[in-house]
């Protein structure tokens, strides 16, 4: 799977890309509100070559890619979790390393995502679980018209502390809403 948008591509992460994967992704504040942080270059390396050869019919598994810009710098990452049935419910994270922040790029991303999900996989709905302290997050999941459909107290554990996990979700004729607005 590779999807190209105005300013970016999305693509699969190279062996290449440990370095960069690693910076961004052992960083405290990216690390924050996530399930997952690299303890060593190493750590990412892994991480890389364990998705190398996954593809969207890998049922109940992670697709994860590259988000990089035109020359191909690595800016970011996501991940896509294909379903275990054919029952077309997905689920995504995305991370963007700190310089990159702001400037649009995980929405220019997810509507690509959202597109190919809603469109070539067919999906009926789309979710996302994040925490809740995660306020540019939910910013915007919401920004791309997804909404907030529960709230779970304390059902996350991460990192050893028990945390609020908050679900957004969209539903295909959401999307298809969302887009002839724009
Ligand atoms: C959440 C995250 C992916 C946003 O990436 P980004 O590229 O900076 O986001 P964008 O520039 O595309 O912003 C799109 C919208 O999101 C919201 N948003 C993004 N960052 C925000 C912030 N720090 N505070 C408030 N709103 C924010 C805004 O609504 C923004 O739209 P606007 O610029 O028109 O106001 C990024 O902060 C990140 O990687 N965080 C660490 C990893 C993480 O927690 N991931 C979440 C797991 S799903």
């Amino acid at each position: 799977m590779e999807l190209i948008t105005a300013r970016l591509r999305l693509d699969p992460l190279r062996e290449s890309d440990a370095d960069a994967l690693y910076a961004y992704r052992s960083d405290p504040a990216v690390a924050l509100y996530q399930g997952w942080k690299p303890s060593t270059r190493g750590e990412a390396l892994d991480f890389i070559r364990a998705q190398q050869h996954s593809t969207p019919d890998r049922r109940d598994s992670w697709l994860q890619r590259a988000i990089r810009l035109a020359d191909a710098t690595l800016i970011g990452d996501l991940g896509l979790h294909i379903p275990a049935g054919a029952d077309g419910s997905y689920a995504f994270g995305i991370t963007i390393a700190p310089v990159y922040q702001g400037m649009g790029y995980a929405r220019e991303a997810l509507r690509a995502l959202f597109d190919m999900v809603f469109g070539e996989l067919r999906a009926h709905r789309l979710h996302a679980s994040i925490d809740q302290r995660n306020a540019p997050c939910a910013a915007l999941l919401r920004s791309l018209g997804m909404r907030q459909e529960a709230h779970f107290r304390e059902s996350l554990k991460l990192r050893g502390e028990w945390v609020d996990d908050v679900i957004f979700a969209m539903l295909a004729r959401e999307w298809a809403h969302a887009r002839a607005e724009r």
